[in-house]
């Protein structure tokens, strides 16, 4: 039996955090419901659990709270910041709100260099986040550390299972951080620490088939890694039960298709068809300039060649998807709606609910950075690995106007001499995106002793940790203006280069 972490989700920004970080220390770990019930939560059979902090107040009338039984039950809990008041309010300690509360970088002096403060000296630098804070232990309880502005930065109970921290030990900037939650799986709570990604992938394998049985499966492959780790998985597992499907659209980028088709057919030897859709994408979208209509265009057009192609498949019951675990948590409301309201994540496009199939989502437990080490325990080549996110409406978005069959060949030759480039810069790994955009404008140059009047391409390169913000890389001239050269002189129909110097927000990481 595995040793599972239950984090109760108080609709803190860094509940998932805190999973990776345990996830990090060899302990599977589950985002839970509050509102899960004392059976329901005894039914995981944790081994510890950490309740999360959370924007809301535990003085506000209807604020989250959590099944008072839990609290007595005998597994060790770690609260942190909401969690820890809750965890003093329920037990009859007092919360008031503070003066002015307690934000940023903190001090605090520990009274008791032992269980989650092991080995620790004061002062002990934190990061604070809060408004109100606990100003009486419950009963059982004793005061474990403070800071000048808040006398209780951390309590235990009388046995020392039950923790209660003020400060975030999940974010970098507090140093000892990781060392206090290590101290709390493995010193408090006993954990073994004996999950790994081989033992995941055994147990993945042996779900797979119990799910399945004789059945058929179908999988869309997008070019993008969840896909591509989804369909090894299930393929090392069932083998020919499972038909790959590729959509070829036309709107990859340069090499992509060959790329795919080489390895799933090649190397992996899928039962694996690829769809030459190119010529009913583009016709769909000619004459289209709009961003929204054009996204909506390619997703319905996915859905039909699709739809076509299930049809034509012996009867599959299942459809397997890359979904993956952060699509999980955040389709669930932190406040408490019921498990069933877990959407299924179309990362295929979008198909509609009369293809009547159940999904296959091998994957849903996983972060991304997981999936990669599961894809490199399967085999899977680096470069697909490491791959950049790539739009699911692919090129179309990059290219600003209408899309035709020539500028997508322009936008293509163009955007992999961006490639090329940056790959060579040694800042890559700092990149999250680079790529090149089509403007619909003309500008005037010179060739040689010809004038020309042809397309910019704009280049978009930007360092970002989640997609949310952005910010555009200072890339070296240097590296500028060997891009800006290359496509000039390489690339038939643009005579200018210009940089992006937007970040997100305002602008977005894609022009539309
Ligand atoms: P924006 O442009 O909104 O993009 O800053 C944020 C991230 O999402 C990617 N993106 C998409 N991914 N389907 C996807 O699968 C889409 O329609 C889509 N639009 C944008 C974008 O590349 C960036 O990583």
């Amino acid at each position: 039996m595995k040793e599972l972490v239950a984090v109760f989700d108080f609709g803190s920004q860094y509940s998932q955090l805190i999973a990776r970080r345990i996830r990090e220390m060899g302990v599977y770990c589950e985002i839970v419901r509050h509102t899960i019930s004392e059976d329901e939560l005894l039914q995981l059979d944790p081994i510890a659990i950490v309740l999360s902090g959370g924007p809301a107040s535990v003085l506000e009338p209807d604020h989250p709270s959590m099944d008072r039984e839990i609290l007595s039950l005998d597994i060790p809990i770690l609260g942190i910041c909401y969690g820890m008041q809750l965890m003093a309010q329920m037990q009859g300690g007092v919360v008031k709100k503070g003066r002015s509360g307690e934000y940023g970088p903190a001090s605090i002096e520990i009274t008791r260099s032992a269980g989650i403060f092991q080995d620790m000296e004061s002062p002990l630098h934190v990061w604070m986040s809060h408004g109100d804070h606990v100003t009486d232990v419950p009963e059982g309880f004793q005061v474990l550390a403070s800071t000048r502005d808040c006398p209780i930065a951390s309590m235990v109970d009388d046995g020392g299972k039950r923790y209660g921290i003020q400060f975030h030990p999940e974010v970098v900037h507090t140093p000892k951080g990781v060392e206090i939650i290590r101290n709390f799986l493995f010193h408090v709570a006993g954990c073994t620490g004996d999950w790994t990604m081989g033992r995941f992938a055994e147990e993945s394998v042996k779900r797979i088939r119990d799910t399945v049985g004789e059945a058929n499966v179908i999988c869309g492959l997008s070019g993008g890694v969840d896909s591509a780790v989804a369909a090894a998985r299930i393929n090392s597992a069932i083998g020919s039960q499972m038909k790959a499907i590729f959509v070829d659209n036309g709107l990859l980028r340069k090499g992509e298709v060959d790329d795919i088709r080489t390895l799933f057919t090649e190397d992996y030897k899928l039962d694996f068809r690829i769809v030459d859709a190119r010529a009913r994408f583009v016709d769909a979208l000619r004459g289209v300039t709009d961003p929204e209509t054009k996204r909506k265009i390619i997703g319905e057009t996915f859905i039909d060649v699709f739809s076509d192609e299930a049809a034509n498949m012996e009867s599959a019951r299942f459809l397997a998807q890359g979904t993956l675990y952060p699509d999980v948590v955040e389709s669930q409301s932190a406040h408490g709606g019921p498990s069933s309201t877990i959407k299924s994540h179309h990362n295929v496009g979008g198909l509609p609910e009369d293809l009547n199939f159940e999904l296959l989502e091998p994957l849903r437990e996983l972060f991304k950075d997981e999936v990669r080490v599961l894809g490199r325990e399967l085999g899977l080549p680096e470069s697909l690995l490491m791959r950049q996110p790539f739009p699911g409406p692919g090129l179309a978005v990059r290219i600003i106007g209408e899309v035709t069959e020539e500028s997508l060949a322009v936008l293509r030759d163009a955007d992999v001499i961006v490639q090329e480039e940056v790959m060579a810069y040694e800042g890559y790994g700092d990149i999250w995106q680079s790529f090149a955009v089509l403007l619909p404008v003309k500008s005037v140059g010179v060739m040689g002793d010809e004038r020309t009047y042809a397309n910019v391409v704009a280049l978009r390169i930007v360092a970002s940790l989640d997609a949310m913000t952005a910010d555009w890389v200072k890339l070296p001239y240097e590296v500028l203006g060997n891009i800006s050269s290359r496509i000039i002189n390489e690339v038939r129909g643009v005579n200018r280069v210009v940089y992006d110097i937007s970040s997100k927000p305002p602008s977005t990481i894609e022009w539309e």
